[in-house]
């Protein structure tokens, strides 16, 4: 596991000052490329999955790094899917949220039907910066009946603290 970690991180990329002056982007996508990478993060991820929250009966992904991940586990763990969209863009009943970002602020919404009532979910993003993000999900998450789990990301970006903006378990393959 350690070497595939090593791998994949090798390949996440690094872009001084964008999207702004002073942020440094980490780049997913820079990974997702390479196909050893690819199978790699799926197996990280599902693995751990399995180990840590084999109890977890639904993954939602955040719009739009997000859902690379959430039907791709999905599939191989044996549960549904959800997506978590910006706002406007889901059809039906929809619960809202307003959120904060690193260098925006947004709104999120679910589908009121997208959770079973007490179902067990893990929320799966690219990055957990802020955790303004996250936060937000769990709330959605929350509002539609569901239990949250567990929060899971690829990359943390440690010194911004999201973590302390979120309940319960929260893990990252990858710290900056
Ligand atoms: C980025 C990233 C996370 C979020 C993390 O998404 O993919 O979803 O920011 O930041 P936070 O922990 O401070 O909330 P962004 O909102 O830029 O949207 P995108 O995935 O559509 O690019
Ligand atoms: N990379 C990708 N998304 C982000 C970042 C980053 O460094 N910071 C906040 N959202």
């Amino acid at each position: 596991a350690e070497e595939k970690l090593d791998y994949v991180k090798s390949k996440i990329g690094e872009y001084p000052n964008f999207p702004k002056e002073g942020i440094l982007f980490r780049d997913i996508f820079g990974a997702l490329t390479d196909a050893k990478a690819c199978v790699y993060l799926r197996d990280l991820l599902v693995e751990h999955i399995r180990q840590s929250v084999p109890e977890a009966e639904i993954i939602v992904g955040l719009d739009s790094r997000g859902f690379l991940f959430n039907l791709l586990l999905a599939t191989e763990l044996g549960v549904g899917c959800a997506p978590i969209r910006k706002k406007g863009k889901l059809p039906g009943e929809v619960v809202s949220v307003e959120y904060e970002l690193e260098y925006s602020s947004d709104t999120f919404e679910i589908q009121r039907n997208a959770i079973a009532p007490g179902q067990k979910v893990v929320v799966v993003d690219d990055l957990l910066a802020t955790g303004g993000s996250l936060a937000a999900a769990a709330e959605l998450v929350r509002k539609v009946g569901g239990v949250v789990v567990e929060s899971l990301v690829v990359l943390e970006l440690v010194g911004l603290e999201g973590r302390k903006r979120l309940d319960g378990k929260v893990h990252s393959l990858i710290k900056y």
